[in-house]
């Protein structure tokens, strides 16, 4: 299981203002963030509260069936599977396989995943340069079935797929989206592509566990069983596991050091595997916390602005930062305990005698020695720091540490009065991009920016 060391969040360890007396200040904010559970609880069987994803871990044995079928046909007929989705519809799925996936998958390991999650032709040319329409299956993700960046992605691949394969093209499309919303579910009716449904009730950065991330991953050799597993845990940590849980107990550490000026949230993985699941989490955290108003419509501007790290890279990059720049961060480092691949380090020749500290000890030693020193340093420096337990990069372990990053982020949002489920602040963007984009609808935002001297630019070489 999961564990977190919050030792250098303590007074005698950092002094003021983030100094927590662990005894006291961390059981009276758990208390509190124990009602705050139990508001989202009480609120998890309304449509409209979009707590869809509590449940989800536990209840899938339909569709994990589904798409396993799928899968299993799917790896006969295909070599490589693009994805087509952007944010909470990639975010997770890139999360996922970076942390389980190899560096050079085996044959019969899965599908060769592409995830295309911006608009970028550089990409898109070497992209489709490198695939084999034969071969290759399109997962087109779009909870809302509208984005422009994803369905515009979506009308370059399909081009691709019919000049190709004419009407055999539907064969090789997948959609993931809303089971009724939006302008993919009934083109893709239409056209009868094979289609799985997002849960009306699960936002896009809440869906890894929906088919959003269980389909590609699945399909490019997975065990999407395994990471269920890992996530349907977190629900007794929250639930039972009272002072002792390792996700409250994360929770409080942000509510407590937030209220104390931490700014800045760092999430600072010490495995490369995990880099990606950083990126998730800020986007997570990001859309999820940052808010101009709270749920009584007063205007607060919330949130705690998430930074992802790595270590050991950022040691020598951030790190001189976070000891030396402001006091205004908490940082969260994560350590795996146990490599899924232990190295050990070789006795060096004579002429490196230097090095022979280091000979003898696993990579994975060192890996950890340099988490727990920078703890250590950041303390020393009065900075807030906590550190959470992997005890091995495994699918289980994966999925529990998503899920439990799911619900700190609801419990603090609950806290802080915050609906954290809605995302105001990247619609008007969406808007003016349509209006330059000559969509029909917005010809007064098209006149706005006009006025305001703002326009698209078409590329020059074109
Ligand atoms: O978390 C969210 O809701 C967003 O980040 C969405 O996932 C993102 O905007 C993509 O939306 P959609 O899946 O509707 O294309």
């Amino acid at each position: 299981m999961m564990r977190i060391d919050l030792a250098n969040l303590h007074a005698d360890r950092i002094g003021t203002p983030f100094g927590l007396e662990l005894a006291t200040d961390l059981p009276q904010e758990v208390a509190r963030l124990e009602a705050a559970r139990d508001a989202i609880l009480a609120r998890k069987e309304d449509p409209a509260a979009m707590l869809g994803w509590i449940d989800l871990p536990a209840q899938q044995t339909e569709l994990l069936h589904d798409i396993e079928t799928f899968a299993t046909d799917a790896q006969e007929r295909f070599d490589d599977l693009v994805v087509l989705g952007i944010g909470g519809s990639a975010l997770g799925t890139l999360a996922v396989h970076q942390a389980l996936g190899r560096a050079a998958p085996a044959r019969g390991d899965g599908l060769n995943l592409h995830v295309i999650d911006n608009v970028d032709s550089d990409v898109l040319h070497d992209v489709l340069g490198a695939l084999d329409p034969r071969r290759t299956l399109v997962n087109v993700i779009s909870k809302s079935g509208t984005t422009a960046e994803t369905m515009a992605a979506f009308l370059v691949f399909e081009r691709w797929l019919r000049d190709a394969l004419g009407s055999d093209a539907n064969q090789h499309i997948v959609a993931t989206t809303d089971p009724v919303a939006g302008i993919l579910r009934p083109y893709a009716e239409r056209a009868g592509l094979t289609t799985f449904s997002v849960p009306a009730n699960v936002g896009g950065r809440f869906s890894v566990f929906t088919p959003v991330g269980l389909l590609p991953l699945a399909l490019a050799g997975h065990d999407v069983r395994a990471l269920l597993g890992g996530a349907a845990s977190i629900l007794d940590d929250v639930r039972d596991a009272g002072a002792s849980s390792v996700t409250l107990r994360l929770a409080a550490a942000d509510v407590l050091t937030a209220a104390r000026g931490a700014t800045i949230h760092v999430m600072m993985p010490y495995a490369s595997k995990l880099r990606r699941m950083a990126d998730w989490y800020v986007q997570l955290w990001a859309e999820s916390l940052g808010k101009r108003v709270d749920r009584d419509g007063n205007v607060v501007h919330a949130g705690t602005t998430p930074l992802p790290a790595a270590g050991t890279t950022d040691q020598h990059a951030q790190v001189q930062l976070f000891n030396e720049g402001p006091n205004d961060k908490l940082v969260t480092l994560v350590q795996v305990d146990t490599p899924r691949a232990p190295l050990q380090l070789p006795e060096p020749s004579a002429d490196l005698a230097d090095l022979a500290y280091l000979a003898g000890h696993d990579m994975h030693t060192l890996l950890n020695a340099e988490r727990a020193a920078t703890a250590h340093a950041l303390a020393a420096h009065g900075r807030p720091n906590l550190t959470l337990h992997l005890p091995t990069l495994d699918a289980f372990h994966l999925g529990a540490l998503l899920q439990s990053l799911m619900w700190q982020t609801a419990l603090v949002g609950e806290r802080w009065n915050l609906d954290a489920f809605d995302q105001p602040g990247v619609e008007l963007g969406k808007r003016y991009t349509y209006a330059l984009m000559g969509r029909s609808g917005f010809d007064e935002v098209r006149a706005e920016l006009r006025a305001a001297g703002v326009g698209s630019t078409e590329p020059s070489g074109a």
